[in-house]
């Protein structure tokens, strides 16, 4: 794939770290002035630096970056660099801009820019499978229409030390619209046979949390730690043929480790970090913040010492306020129990999952997408039949109890990479909460709905 060199020129990180200027105590009003330099796509090979604190617009406001060790150095980096046979660099997925993830309209833009060359779109797993006319758009739908790429993964499942595993039950593909799950070459029928599910890029920071309970990692749990994840990662995103040296793998995951997103303006509500601005809120919480602890009635999971519970000074802070609330204390009935969507975003700072990590919350078996394949499930003890269009977890563990499971995603950095879900099924928050309280019957009102939506967008 060609490198785009006049993009490449006028993109150059230099810029990176327009930082809003301090502002005087009290004097948040709005409007707050966005940064300049909205958006930087940084391509693989790049060179040049990474601020200490970055800020990136949004269609909501403002994200900040945070490198918690200082102003990094893309030159080389493993992270930035094309280390494979397809040009990508993690970076092509992982965009500081859009909160270490890939936003729908960062891989519009590219799709344009590049005329599809980008090496995002790569066969492997940028196409929705490997075997289509690689031109045409069409053949990426699932990339340029909801941001998913191919995770492929072999089937029966395999156990750590590479053994295939029985599974709890038989799987059967039922609708195949890409091809790739009864493709000769790339399907269950291959010679090595491999199960294609799609799904979003998760945002390669914050990573803390994830992995102070490993199975916040990846939406199947799949990799053990980071330098596991990057190794795979390399090996299929990157299609790179030998191993990372150990060099390579502790400087993306030292760098990993230490980047963190938030949002730091909201354009309705202003400045998100200040005085007596809510606790948990912008990245420099998160630098911070310990990982792993389980919200309580006297911790929310984004609570904390807080003035515009008190005091909110604007209707857009008094709304976030109430989402937040709505979100910590509001109660419904789930699978029997009472529950908030605090129950299963539990973490402190991220809304991760302390507890077991997958959960399945219906986002994967309600048949809701018609371009996703579907898979009939049929446990093999019980005779229940499953459909779903991504068996989560279940095609890692091979257990009934885990089909539909999916990790939950870090819930920062929200407004900088929709869609949502690991199926890209939820193109806004709003839809996120009409598509989850559906299932919950959560019995909101419009108003409520909205400042849910206003919460999860400064986060
Ligand atoms: C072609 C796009 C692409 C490239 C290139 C890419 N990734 Fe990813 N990344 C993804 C996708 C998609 C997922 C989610 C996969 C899943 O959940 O099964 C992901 C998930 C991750 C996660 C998990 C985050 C979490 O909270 O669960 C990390 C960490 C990560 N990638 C790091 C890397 C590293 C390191 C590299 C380079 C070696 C890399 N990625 C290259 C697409 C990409
Ligand atoms: C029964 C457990 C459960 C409850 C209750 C719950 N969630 Fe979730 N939530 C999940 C799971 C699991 C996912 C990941 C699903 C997926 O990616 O397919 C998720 C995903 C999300 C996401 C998308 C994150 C992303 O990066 O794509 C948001 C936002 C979210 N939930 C907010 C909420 C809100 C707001 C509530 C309360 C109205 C709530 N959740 C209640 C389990 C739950």
């Amino acid at each position: 794939m060609k490198t785009q060199r006049g993009l490449l020129l006028v993109l150059l990180l230099c810029c990176a770290g327009a930082q809003p200027a301090e502002t005087p105590p009290g004097a948040s009003a709005l409007p707050v002035a966005l940064p300049r330099r909205a958006l930087r796509w940084i391509n693989p090979d790049e060179t040049g630096g990474l601020a200490a604190h970055g800020t990136y617009t949004n269609a909501l406001g403002v994200l900040g970056v945070v490198n918690a060790s200082g102003a990094a150095d893309a030159t080389g980096h493993p992270f930035f660099a094309s280390l494979g046979s397809n040009g990508r660099a993690c970076v092509s997925c992982h965009q500081p801009q859009d909160g270490m993830s890939l936003s729908l309209d960062s891989i519009h833009r590219q799709w344009q820019v590049t005329q599809g060359q980008d090496p995002i779109f790569a066969a492997v797993d940028g196409a929705d499978c490997p075997h289509l006319p690689q031109e045409q758009a069409a053949s990426h739908s699932l990339l340029l229409n909801r941001g998913l790429f191919r995770v492929f993964l072999p089937w029966p499942p395999r156990d750590a030390k590479g053994q295939a595993i029985a599974p709890e039950f038989t799987l059967e593909v039922l609708r195949d619209p890409t091809g790739c799950n009864t493709h000769a070459q790339f399907g269950l029928a291959a010679p090595d046979p491999k199960v294609s599910v799609y799904r979003r890029p998760r945002p390669a920071a914050n990573l803390k949390y994830a992995i102070r309970q490993p199975f916040n990692l990846m939406a199947d749990a799949r990799a053990a730690s980071l330098s596991a994840q990057a190794a795979d990662a390399a090996a299929t995103h990157l299609e790179r043929r030998e191993p990372l040296t150990a060099a390579q793998l502790a400087a993306i995951v030292d760098f990993e480790r230490q980047v963190y997103v938030a949002q730091v303006i909201d354009r309705k509500a202003g400045r998100l970090v200040e005085p007596g601005a809510p606790a948990a809120l912008g990245p420099a919480a998160l630098v911070d913040g310990a990982a792993g602890l389980a919200a309580d009635s006297r911790h929310p999971v984004f609570g904390g010492p807080d003035d515009w519970a008190t005091t909110p000074d604007t209707p857009a802070r008094a709304a976030i306020v109430r989402g937040q609330q709505l979100f910590a204390a509001r109660r419904f009935r789930h699978a029997g129990a009472s529950e908030s969507c605090a129950s299963c975003h539990d973490m402190r700072l991220t809304g991760l999952n302390t507890r077991t990590g997958w959960i399945n919350a219906g986002t994967t078996t309600q048949d809701a997408i018609a371009e996703l394949p579907l898979f009939r499930l049929t446990c093999k003890a019980s005779r229940r039949v499953v459909l779903t269009q991504d068996p989560g977890r279940a095609l890692i563990s091979g257990q009934c109890r885990d089909i539909g499971a999916i990790v939950l995603q870090p819930l920062r950095g929200l407004a900088s990479r929709p869609p949502y879900f690991a199926s890209g099924s939820a193109a806004t928050l709003r839809e996120v909460i009409d598509l989850h309280a559906a299932r919950y019957n959560g019995h909101y009102s419009e108003q409520e709905k909205a400042d849910l939506a206003s919460f999860l967008g400064v986060l």
